[in-house]
């Protein structure tokens, strides 16, 4: 294509990386050439996109300037997103950034397209977060509540699949001796660091990014973030409590009219059913016995690879060229 972008992906190998290739391919996203960049170990590896091979080239020695990039997805760390992201902004490329490091930075947008589009508007050279990945699947059952009900506060518990934690533990948890690792028929209840509060960074990220994408700066939020044995898929449990009395019906009503959630009605899903889809579902939708009519319970999965990261980051890149009218597909 010759009308189209220079993009690159900061992280292709990673499990995230992958996805990103998959879904640029599949949406026909309007590439006119491809840099792959990870670390020195992956210099030179050959990856795969439609139907061409591309050669991975190591970050530290990539030329911003040179190339003029004009979108990267970053998936790499944190690290490497402090590092690196500032200097391909300063070199005029718009970064959708994976890692959670411009997330709680006022002047960085962190988008959820159905929810908070509207707070993106585009500009050569800019830094746009991608939320933390149980986050934005839980906001996209919390902004139609909160839109018909208000939401005082809310209490979740994640089951997380290994592919959330990168290539590694998903490589582990594969292997034949995996029955030696802890996540091997097992559960572990701390995902990222513990806080001085005795909260996991995981937990905080969901109350502080909630926050953001809602526009709710008093929101109460807590949550209990917990690894499983799952090799892709996230899963949540959520109670909310309602700031008037909502119904099951017209919680089922504010829910089906929300971009990117399919409600289901009877029965449940498993994250091994919705990885691969895109959209994220919600099912089990009760009046919650605790808190009574102000109260809501359900059931929350998506595919952590894709509204979850990838899928998530290149829809906030299509939102980008519909403000500028680029057309393409
Ligand atoms: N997995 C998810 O569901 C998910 C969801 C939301 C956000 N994220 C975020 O996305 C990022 C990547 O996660 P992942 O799950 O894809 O991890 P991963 O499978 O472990 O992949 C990590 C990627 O980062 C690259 N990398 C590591 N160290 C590097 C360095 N020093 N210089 C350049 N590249 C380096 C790796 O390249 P090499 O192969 O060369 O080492 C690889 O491409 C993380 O920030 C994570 O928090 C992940």
């Amino acid at each position: 294509m010759t009308s189209g972008l220079k993009v690159a992906i900061v992280g292709a190998t990673g499990v995230v990386g992958n996805a990103f290739l998959r879904v640029l391919e599949q949406r026909r996203f309007p590439i006119r050439q491809l840099f792959l960049l990870a670390s020195d170990r992956s210099h030179g590896q050959s990856l795969s996109f439609a139907e061409h091979e591309y050669s991975v080239t190591s970050v530290a020695s990539f030329d911003w300037d040179e190339h003029k990039i004009d979108i990267a997805f970053f998936s790499a760390g944190n690290d490497i997103s402090r590092r690196y992201a500032p200097i391909a902004r300063e070199a005029g490329c718009i970064v959708i950034d994976n890692s959670s490091a411009f997330r709680y930075d006022a002047d960085i947008p962190l988008i959820v397209p159905e929810v908070n589009g509207d707070d993106l508007s585009p500009k050569k050279g800019m830094i746009i977060a991608n939320p933390n990945c149980s986050t934005l699947q839980m906001s996209l059952v919390l902004a139609p509540i909160y839109r018909a009900a208000g939401i005082k506060r809310v209490i979740v518990a994640t089951y997380q699949a290994v592919s959330g934690a990168g290539q590694g533990l998903l490589d582990t948890l594969r292997e034949s001796h995996s029955s030696l690792s802890s996540i091997h028929a097992n559960v572990i209840p701390q995902i990222d660091v513990l806080e001085d509060n005795g909260y996991s960074r995981e937990e905080m990220k969901m109350l502080w990014e909630s926050r953001k994408i809602l526009r709710i700066p008093d929101l109460l939020l807590s949550a209990t973030a917990v690894r499983v044995p799952v090799e892709n898929g996230h899963s949540q449990a959520v109670v909310i409590e309602t700031s008037i009395p909502l119904s099951e019906s017209e919680a089922y009503q504010c829910l089906e009219s929300q971009r990117g959630l399919t409600v289901l009605k009877e029965g449940w899903v498993t994250p091994k059913e919705v990885s691969g889809q895109d959209n994220v579902v919600v099912s089990r939708v009760r009046q919650d016995l605790a808190f009574g009519e102000t109260g809501l319970s359900c059931w929350i999965v998506g595919d952590n690879l894709l509204k979850g990261a990838a899928l998530n980051a290149v829809q906030i890149a299509e939102r980008l060229l519909d403000a500028v009218n680029f057309s393409f597909r």
